[in-house]
């Protein structure tokens, strides 16, 4: 490369055509993926207080978002579900008439376009709030919760889901996971997994959106310390040598080394998931007028993109797409 003053950077930045044609990362409305929360026993659409613009459903008006998702050419959703009954082995999430189920089969009938990811967890139907089912001492039981994870996993498909998630950060999940779906004729459902998924902070939100924080502890005793990266690395290569087809850093800002690392080692698609944390602090700050939230949200999913997601799960993709619609 030449040096100044043969060399100036600033030649091609100097109109918008010059900086298009040398743009490098392009976000795509192909690239997201919406989370939504349907819950069961509410009659009207309840908005998260930390979270504006983001609501706990009913059946009704989540298949009615979820038209407005498709239109908009999002071409994935995510589900969670808030169950109206817990319990302490979550029986809810495997119920085939529990609340996830019966929203993929009501999305499923008025929408074919869009694919239907359900997220296999526990922590939302547990009275306790644990991502598995408890041992005495307050442990969570990895082998015993693999079980009804596989269970939540098949009744998710049999209600049509196109992709399902595990979340649950259990060891052998997404093997388990894949011998279920596979035992089950659901040899063409694919699995993202949650694979580097952090102990994090940045959840705070999402848990009063789905009523799933811990009762008592913490997620330290399976979900990753954020202070790893080699580790991350050890947990994707778990996951893909399982079968995952899809695979995910969770959370995405404050975790793009990860994101990068990831990119550069394996070929199996990669999404990172921008998170309910995330998504609270520039709606808080874009409320106090501190920032400007559009430009602050594309800057951020550009970045996540660049670090080397190819995927982005946020509460943002609806704003996003707009805004993507009208740039063109
Ligand atoms: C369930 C789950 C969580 C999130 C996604 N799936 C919460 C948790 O692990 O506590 C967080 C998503 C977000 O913060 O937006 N295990």
């Amino acid at each position: 490369m030449s040096s100044f003053p043969e060399n100036r950077m600033r030649r091609l930045r100097a109109t918008p055509a010059l900086r298009r044609l040398v743009q490098e990362t392009w976000l795509s409305v192909s690239d997201l993926i919406y989370p939504m929360f349907v819950a069961e026993d509410i009659n009207r659409p309840r908005e998260i207080e930390p979270m504006p613009g983001i609501f706990q459903h009913t059946l009704d008006s989540l298949v009615s978002e979820v038209e407005s998702v498709a239109e908009l050419g999002i071409p994935a959703v995510l589900l969670f579900g808030i169950p109206s009954h817990k319990d302490e082995v979550g029986s809810q999430g495997y119920a085939s008439d529990g609340i996830v189920q019966e929203a993929i089969r009501a999305i499923k009938q008025a929408q074919q376009e869009l694919a239907v990811i359900g997220d296999v967890c526990m922590c939302e139907y547990t009275s306790h709030g644990h991502c598995g089912i408890l041992l005495e001492d307050g442990i969570v039981d990895n082998d015993r919760t693999l079980e009804l994870l596989a269970e939540t996993a098949v009744s998710q498909a049999d209600a049509g889901a196109d992709i399902v998630a595990p979340s649950a950060m259990m060891d052998g999940q997404v093997g388990a996971i894949r011998d279920a779906l596979d035992d089950n004729d659901y040899d063409n459902v694919p699995i993202m997994a949650y694979s580097a998924k952090y102990a994090s902070s940045f959840y705070g939100p999402f848990r009063e959106a789905a009523e799933s924080a811990p009762q008592m502890g913490d997620r330290r005793g399976y979900q990753m310390d954020p202070a790893n990266v080699n580790e991350a690395m050890r947990e994707i290569e778990g996951d893909i040598f399982e079968g995952a087809d899809i695979v995910m850093v969770k959370p995405a800002l404050a975790y793009l080394d990860v994101i990068s690392k990831a990119k550069q080692r394996f070929d199996t698609p990669l999404a990172a998931y921008n998170v309910s944390g995330e998504y609270s602090m520039v709606k808080a700050a874009s409320a106090n007028g501190w920032i400007d939230e559009r430009r602050i949200v594309m800057e951020t999913l550009t970045g996540i993109k660049r670090a080397g997601a190819d995927l982005i799960l946020s509460y943002h993709a609806k704003d996003v797409a707009e805004w993507l619609a009208e740039e063109r």
